[in-house]
């Protein structure tokens, strides 16, 4: 994938998985503002959109891949199940829903958004992923915010791991744990939150001594951190400068010392809105 002198490298989970090694987040990007934003992001050379059925902007994530000059074949079109439709039926009339929003003639990736673990319901969900998929409603399917061990209980129940869980991940909240477990397990690991969404990442002294060192912006560095541990990370801003910015991040050449003096920012409590998917549950 080229746009100007950004070449996107792709990841390939074991299930055979394709991504680019970096995505469009869009949370907030809305109605027509939205569909231009995303729009911008595609003329950037953005290929990996992010959206969800909560996000309420499927409709202008389909509208903007639907005008754009860019081949469908090229963009990999996420949403994702929420809480509250994880019984079998729902979520399969969910996933139709969410295509029919987009407008487009399928889905490139669906997720299961939260597992829930108190409703107990998440293995539903993915069995009607599954067959969402086999059914050609939607090419892939994938988990955001799951545990090890709500990995595990997918895998002993259904046979199935997902190609990819989307998990909080950004310096101050590293999760080596869980991308460890992902990669023994051949899973692909999105990180929603990458630049640290509403803390002083940006702003942090070793960040912006490492970006000095480089030359490069603060946001280049903890993407380029992402990029040098194996994560992909589905930055999201409204901004042209900014989203050009967050897509040029393959030769950024951060030393393993320097990954890991950014990976040693990280903190037990370093969650952006203490979500912790063991106990925290969205619908
Ligand atoms: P904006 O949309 O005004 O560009 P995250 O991806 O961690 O959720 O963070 C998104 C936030 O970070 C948004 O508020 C976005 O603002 C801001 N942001 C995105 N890219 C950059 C960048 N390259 N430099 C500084 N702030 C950025």
């Amino acid at each position: 994938m080229r746009q100007g002198d950004s070449i996107i490298p792709s990841l390939t989970s074991k299930s055979g998985l394709t991504l680019p090694g970096v995505g469009f987040g869009t949370y907030q990007l809305n109605g027509a503002g939205g569909v231009v934003a995303i729009a911008e992001a595609l003329g950037h050379g953005y290929r990996l959109l992010d959206s969800a059925f909560r996000y309420e902007n499927e409709g202008a994530v389909g509208r903007a891949v639907r005008d754009s000059p860019v081949d469908r074949a090229e963009v990999i079109v996420t949403s994702k199940l929420p809480g509250s439709r994880h019984r079998f039926e729902q979520a399969l009339d969910t996933v139709t829903e969410s295509l029919y929003r987009t407008g487009l003639e399928y889905l490139d990736l669906y997720l299961i958004h939260w597992p829930n673990p108190r409703e107990g319901l998440f293995v539903e969900a993915w069995r009607a992923l599954i067959e969402a998929r086999d059914r050609g409603i939607v090419r892939a399917v994938g988990v955001c915010n799951f545990l090890p061990e709500h990995l595990t209980l997918l895998e002993e129940e259904t046979g199935e791991l997902p190609a990819v869980n989307q998990i909080e991940m950004h310096p101050y909240f590293p999760q080596a744990q869980a991308l460890a477990f992902h990669r023994e397990k051949g899973m692909l690991t999105e990180a929603w939150s990458p630049l640290g969404r509403g803390t002083d990442l940006l702003d942090n002294p070793v960040i912006a001594e490492i970006a000095r060192v480089h030359g490069v912006s603060p946001a280049k560095v903890v993407l380029g951190w992402h990029v040098a541990r194996g994560s992909i990370p589905l930055p999201k801003s409204s901004t042209p400068v900014r989203q050009r910015e967050n897509v040029e991040i393959f030769g950024v050449g951060l030393t393993n010392a320097e990954v890991d003096r950014i990976t040693a920012l990280g903190r037990p409590d370093g969650r952006v809105a203490g979500q912790d998917p063991a106990v925290y549950e969205e619908f």
